[in-house]
């Protein structure tokens, strides 16, 4: 590694511990589940849908007690003050400081063209965007737009309005308060879960579009019955899901964000650094051919390379190894990986042996199985037919990384039914994930684990 890098790779690692510790706060968590996190279990409806639009309300942590444990103060909603104030301007100025922290991916797509265009379609450069008519699914339209809940007396309003979206929800057929949508988290794969901001903080909005079942459902975290606007949106979401913000103060729960300043999507310099002197250097030395002051993470050491990938794809149980837990929100792709005998027996074997980061490869069957082929022959596999050999030839993850439904999640439907990893959510799809222990699988080997692992 040249002394560039090293300097450079100063921005990249202090993730690495700051996201060990946000794990614990995952949207799907299920080892650390916020005290009002929803259950497989239905819990009664509360008789009154309480508004929680108090700023007390507002300021409070996503563990605060539901209304059925009591205690949380909904005067506000009962005097019919709007406490979520919606911003008119978006984006304040940031300082030029904060400005400047980041190039952005354009910039980098002025030099690194083939890259740059590739990764406009990538699930990571879309996970975070701002709201628009282009980027957000589902329906903003009546009948659509609206989701039902547990209790008959409160539903939810997906609105647009003159160009701006909103969640609004309505009691007894009043509308009680509206949110702007502002920031989507989730490039919609699976779902898309949306923030507002009030002032600088950044809140979690009631409803998320889940991509599987096509309908509206309840955030994680949020119970069935309740309009509640006040889950905050932590920094850790952010370390997953952007590629940098200027947080008010250090710590995984900081929901504060400077001059709402955040960098939408996983791009380019979340992987390989902050750019800004590299940019400038090759800027002013067009000749130069040598990379300088940026990561590349081809010059890393083995085990650091997958760190890149892991701190966001390590899953959520890394402190005490968590080695077989199939699906959790971030899915421990490399310590499912880990057990393979590819990874175990081989001299190495990467993320990104298998996957390019700068492209959209999903669902390129051909492509994955010619990787399984750059260390296997078909015949290495002793399944194989001779009449079936092309279809083994482009399948080999379909039958050794199976699909499985993702294990702790918890959705609530517009009927506030349950959807739940556990239950199997009667009729609803739970979204599958692959699982990276790549294997033989016998077929009593095919059930998920237990959850409790
Ligand atoms: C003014 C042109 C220019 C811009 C803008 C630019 N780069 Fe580069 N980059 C280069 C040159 C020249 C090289 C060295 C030749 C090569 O590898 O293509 C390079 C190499 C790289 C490499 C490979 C590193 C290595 O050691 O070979 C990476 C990674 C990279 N750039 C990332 C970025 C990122 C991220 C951005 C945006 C923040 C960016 N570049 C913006 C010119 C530029
Ligand atoms: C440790 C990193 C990490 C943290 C923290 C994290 N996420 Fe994620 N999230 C991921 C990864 C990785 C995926 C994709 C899972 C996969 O495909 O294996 C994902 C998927 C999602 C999706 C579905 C995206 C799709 O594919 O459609 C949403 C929505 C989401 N996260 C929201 C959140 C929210 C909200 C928070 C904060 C409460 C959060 N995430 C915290 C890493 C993280
Ligand atoms: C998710 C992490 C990630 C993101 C986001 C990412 N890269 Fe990379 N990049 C990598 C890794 C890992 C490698 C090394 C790939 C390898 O091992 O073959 C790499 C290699 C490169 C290289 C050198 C090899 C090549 O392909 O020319 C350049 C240049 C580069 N990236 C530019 C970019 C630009 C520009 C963007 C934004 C559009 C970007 N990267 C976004 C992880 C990332
Ligand atoms: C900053 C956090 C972060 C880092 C670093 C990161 N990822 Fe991701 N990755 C995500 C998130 C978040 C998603 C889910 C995007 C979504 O669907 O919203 C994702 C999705 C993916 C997907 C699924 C793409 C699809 O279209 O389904 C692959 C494959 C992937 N990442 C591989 C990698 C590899 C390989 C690396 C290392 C080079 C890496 N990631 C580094 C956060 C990250
Ligand atoms: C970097 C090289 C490499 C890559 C890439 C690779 N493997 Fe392997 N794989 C190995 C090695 C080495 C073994 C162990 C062989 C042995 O012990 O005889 C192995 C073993 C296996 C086994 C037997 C597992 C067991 O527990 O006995 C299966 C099945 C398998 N690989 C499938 C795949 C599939 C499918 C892919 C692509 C998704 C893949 N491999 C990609 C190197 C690799
Ligand atoms: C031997 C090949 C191989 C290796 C190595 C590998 N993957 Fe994958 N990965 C796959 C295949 C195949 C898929 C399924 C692609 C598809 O859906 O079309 C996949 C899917 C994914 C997804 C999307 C999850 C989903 O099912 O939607 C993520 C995220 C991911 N990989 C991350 C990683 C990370 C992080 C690493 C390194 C720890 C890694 N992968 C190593 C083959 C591999
Ligand atoms: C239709 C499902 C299917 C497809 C497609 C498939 N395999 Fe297999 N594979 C199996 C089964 C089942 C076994 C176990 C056979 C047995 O031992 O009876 C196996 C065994 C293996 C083994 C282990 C052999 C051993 O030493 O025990 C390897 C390696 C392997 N496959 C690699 C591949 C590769 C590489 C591909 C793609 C070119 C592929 N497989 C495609 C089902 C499949």
């Amino acid at each position: 590694m040249r002394v560039e890098d090293n300097e450079k790779s100063g921005n990249v690692w202090p993730w690495l511990g700051a996201i060990a510790a946000a794990a614990a706060l995952l949207w799907f968590g299920k080892n650390e589940p916020p005290a009002n996190a929803p259950t497989a279990t239905p819990r009664p409806t509360p008789a009154t849908a309480p508004l929680s639009t108090s700023p007390a309300a507002a300021t409070s942590p996503p563990n605060a007690p539901s209304p059925n444990g009591g205690a949380r103060p909904f005067a506000v909603a009962q005097d019919e003050r709007v406490a979520f104030p919606i911003i008119t301007n978006p984006s304040p100025e940031a300082t030029d400081e904060e400005k400047s922290r980041w190039v952005g991916a354009a910039v980098c797509g002025e030099c690194h063209a083939e890259n740059w265009k590739s990764a406009l379609h990538s699930a990571h450069y879309n996970t975070s965007r701002f709201a628009s008519g282009d980027s957000l699914l589902g329906d903003y339209h009546a009948p659509g737009n609206r989701m039902g809940t547990g209790d008959p007396a409160l539903s939810f309003e997906m609105l647009e309005d003159a160009g701006r979206f909103f969640q609004s929800a309505v009691q007894n057929g009043r509308e009680s308060h509206r949110a702007t949508i502002d920031l989507i988290l989730g490039s919609g794969k699976m779902a898309q879960t949306y923030a507002t901001w009030v002032k600088d903080a950044l809140f979690e909005l009631p409803v998320t579009y889940y991509t599987t079942a096509r309908s509206w459902v309840y955030s994680p975290g949020y119970m069935d019955g309740q309009a509640f606007f006040a889950r905050p949106v932590n920094s850790g979401c952010l370390d997953c899901h952007t590629t940098g913000y200027i947080p008010e103060s250090e710590g995984e729960k900081n929901h504060r964000f400077k001059s709402r300043h955040i960098v939408p999507g996983v791009t380019c310099e979340r992987c390989h650094g902050e750019g800004a002197q590299h940019v400038q250097h090759h800027r002013t030395h067009p000749t130069d051919k040598q990379a300088k002051h940026i990561l590349d993470p081809r010059k890393l050491p083995a085990a650091k390379r997958d760190m890149l990938c892991s701190q966001c794809h390590g899953g959520v149980n890394t402190e005490d190894g968590g080695t077989d837990k199939v699906g959790a929100h971030s899915n421990n792709q490399l310590q499912r990986l880990s057990l393979s005998a590819c990874f175990t027996r081989s001299e190495s074997l990467h993320c990104t042996d298998c996957h390019n980061p700068h492209r959209k490869e999903r669902g390129d069957k051909k492509l994955f199985a010619r990787r399984c082929q750059t260390c296997h022959e078909i015949d290495d596999c002793n399944a194989v037919t001779p009449d079936r050999r092309e279809h083994f030839a482009d399948n080999c993850a379909q039958c050794h990384m199976p699909r499985q439904q993702m294990v702790d999640i918890d959705f609530r439907t517009t009927t506030g039914q349950v959807v739940s990893g556990f239950t199997g959510g009667d009729g609803v799809n739970i979204p599958e994930i692959v699982d990276h222990h790549i294997r033989v699988v016998r077929s009593d080997k095919t059930a998920p684990p237990s959850p409790d692992r």
